[in-house]
C-alpha cells in the first residue's frame, strides 16, 4: 500500500515537473511593447516602440515574446519585422493593432505588417489586426488601370520558415488579409478573417512561391477569394475552413505574367463554402505563352451552400477590358492535369453546377469527378455540367449533375 502511494506521489511529482518545464519552455523573456513606449490610445504612432521591442527580442535566444497587452488599440504605420533572429520569435497580440487610415502613411509599401526572413515565428494571442480597409477601398483602381497604386496587404509573411499564425483575427484589410510568399512550413490555424462582401480584393489568405503551407480550422468571410493559391506553390493543405461570403477557394489567376512557376499538390478537404460566387475554382488568364503546369490537386469532402459556380475550371478568365484587347483570340497556355473532385455536395445557386472550361491550346487531362451531388436551389430543376476541351478523365459514384467528361 505504502509503495503504491509512493509510486503515485512520484508520478504526480513527475507530471507537475513536466508541466512546469513545458510552461517554462513556452514562455521565454517578455518584451512588452508598453515598456518600449507604446501608447494604446489608437492615435499615437506606436511603430517605433514595436520595432524596438522586436529588435531586442530578435537578439535574444530561446523563446522571446513580443507582447501586446489587451485592452487597447495600437496605431501602427507600415513596418517590417525583420529576421534572422536568434530564437523562436513569438508575437503575442492580445490588443488591437490598427492600420493608418487611407494610403498616406504607406508611400510605396505594399504591406502593413510584414514579417521578413524569419525562421521560427508564432503570431498568436487572441488579438485583432484591423486594416481599416473602409478608408481605402474607394482608392482601389487596380488592376483596371495601368500604373495604378495597389493597396497594402495587412499581414505578409515573406521568406519566412516554420511560422504559425493562430488565434488572431484579421479585420477589413485594405487589400489581401494575409499573404504568404517565398515561405516554407507555414501554419495558419484557428484564424478569423472578415471584411464586407462588397470590399474589393480582400482575399483571405493568398499563397504564392511557397511550399508546405496549411490553412486549417479557420473562418474566412470577405469580398474576394477565401484562399487563393498563386504561382510557384506546392504542398498546400486547406482543411476545416468555412468560406463565405467571397469568391471561394481558388487556384490562380495563373498565366498572366512571364516566368510563373507551377502549382503542384494542393489538397482542399473538409470545408464548407456558403453564399460565394465560386466554390472550388482554377482560373487561368487567356493568352500567355508560358506553359505553367497545375497538377496534383484534390478537392474533397466539401459542402456547398448556395454557391454560384460550385466546381469551376475557367481557362478563359478575363475580367477586364484590357485583357480582352490584348489577347482576344489566344487560348490559355496553362496545362491543367490530375485534378480530383470527390464527395462535393450541397446546393448550387446556378443551374450549371460543374463547369470545366479548359484551354483549346492545352486541354485538361486526368480529371476525376466522384460522388458529386449538387442540387439546384430551385427544387425540381436539374443541375447541369459543361465541359470544353477536357481530354478524358474518370468518373465514379453519385453524379448529380451527370458528368460531361
Ligand atoms: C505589459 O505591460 C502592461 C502595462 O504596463 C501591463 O498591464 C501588462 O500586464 C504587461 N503584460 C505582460 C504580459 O507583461
Ligand atoms: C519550428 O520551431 C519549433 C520551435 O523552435 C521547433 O520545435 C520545431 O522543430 C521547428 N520546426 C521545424 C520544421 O523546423
Ligand atoms: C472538419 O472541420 C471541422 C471544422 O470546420 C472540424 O471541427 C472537424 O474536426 C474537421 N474534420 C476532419 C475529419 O478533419
Amino acid at each position: 500500500m505504502a509503495s503504491r502511494l509512493g509510486a503515485l506521489v512520484l508520478l504526480l511529482a513527475m507530471v507537475a515537473a513536466w508541466l512546469a518545464a513545458d510552461v517554462a519552455g513556452a514562455v521565454g523573456p517578455v518584451f512588452n511593447v508598453t515598456d518600449f513606449g507604446a501608447v494604446a490610445d489608437g492615435k499615437t504612432d506606436d511603430s517605433r516602440a514595436f520595432l524596438r521591442a522586436w529588435m531586442k527580442a530578435c537578439k535574444t535566444p530561446g523563446r522571446p515574446a513580443v507582447v501586446v497587452p489587451r485592452g487597447g488599440s495600437y496605431l501602427l504605420h507600415p513596418l517590417v519585422f525583420r529576421g534572422p533572429c536568434r530564437g523562436y520569435m513569438e508575437v503575442r497580440v492580445a490588443g488591437v493593432l490598427r492600420a493608418p487610415a487611407g494610403l498616406g502613411a504607406f508611400r510605396d509599401c505594399r504591406e502593413w505588417v510584414h514579417f521578413s526572413n524569419v525562421d521560427g515565428l508564432l503570431v498568436t494571442g487572441g488579438g485583432t489586426f484591423d486594416g481599416r480597409g473602409a478608408t481605402a477601398w474607394a482608392l482601389n483602381e487596380c488592376p483596371r488601370k495601368r500604373d495604378c497604386k495597389l493597396l497594402p496587404t495587412s499581414i505578409k509573411l515573406g521568406r519566412v520558415r516554420n511560422a504559425t499564425i493562430t488565434d488572431v483575427t484579421s479585420l477589413d484589410s485594405k487589400f489581401f488579409h494575409v499573404t504568404v510568399a517565398g515561405s516554407h512550413g507555414v501554419r495558419i490555424h484557428r484564424v478569423s478573417i472578415r471584411a464586407p462582401r462588397d470590399s474589393p480584393n480582400t482575399d483571405g489568405v493568398h499563397i504564392q512561391g511557397s511550399s508546405d503551407v496549411r490553412v486549417t480550422d479557420s473562418a474566412v468571410a470577405t469580398g474576394d477569394d477565401c484562399v487563393s493559391v498563386g504561382p510557384g506553390t506546392s504542398d498546400v493543405l486547406v482543411s476545416g475552413v468555412t468560406c463565405g461570403p467571397g469568391h471561394g477557394i481558388s487556384v490562380g489567376s495563373l498565366g498572366r505574367y512571364p516566368g510563373e512557376e507551377d502549382v503542384r499538390r494542393l489538397r482542399v478537404a473538409n470545408c464548407t463554402i456558403a453564399g460565394t460566387s465560386n466554390g472550388v475554382r482554377i482560373k487561368t488568364w487567356r493568352g500567355g505563352s508560358r506553359p505553367t503546369a497545375v497538377s496534383g490537386l484534390v478537392f474533397e469532402d466539401i459542402v456547398m451552400r448556395k454557391v454560384r459556380n460550385p466546381i469551376i475550371i475557367d481557362q478563359e478568365y478575363c475580367p477586364y477590358a484590357s485583357c480582352r484587347r490584348e489577347s482576344e483570340q489566344r487560348p490559355s497556355a496553362v496545362r491543367i492535369s490530375d485534378v480530383k473532385f470527390r464527395n462535393i455536395r450541397g446546393v448550387s445557386a446556378t443551374q450549371v453546377a460543374v463547369k470545366l472550361s479548359c484551354s483549346e491550346a492545352s486541354p485538361c487531362r486526368g480529371l476525376e469527378l466522384r460522388d458529386i451531388d449538387l442540387r439546384y436551389v430551385r427544387r425540381g430543376v436539374a443541375t447541369q455540367s459543361q465541359c470544353a476541351h477536357v481530354a478524358g478523365g474518370v468518373v465514379g459514384g453519385t453524379l448529380v449533375p451527370p458528368s460531361c467528361i
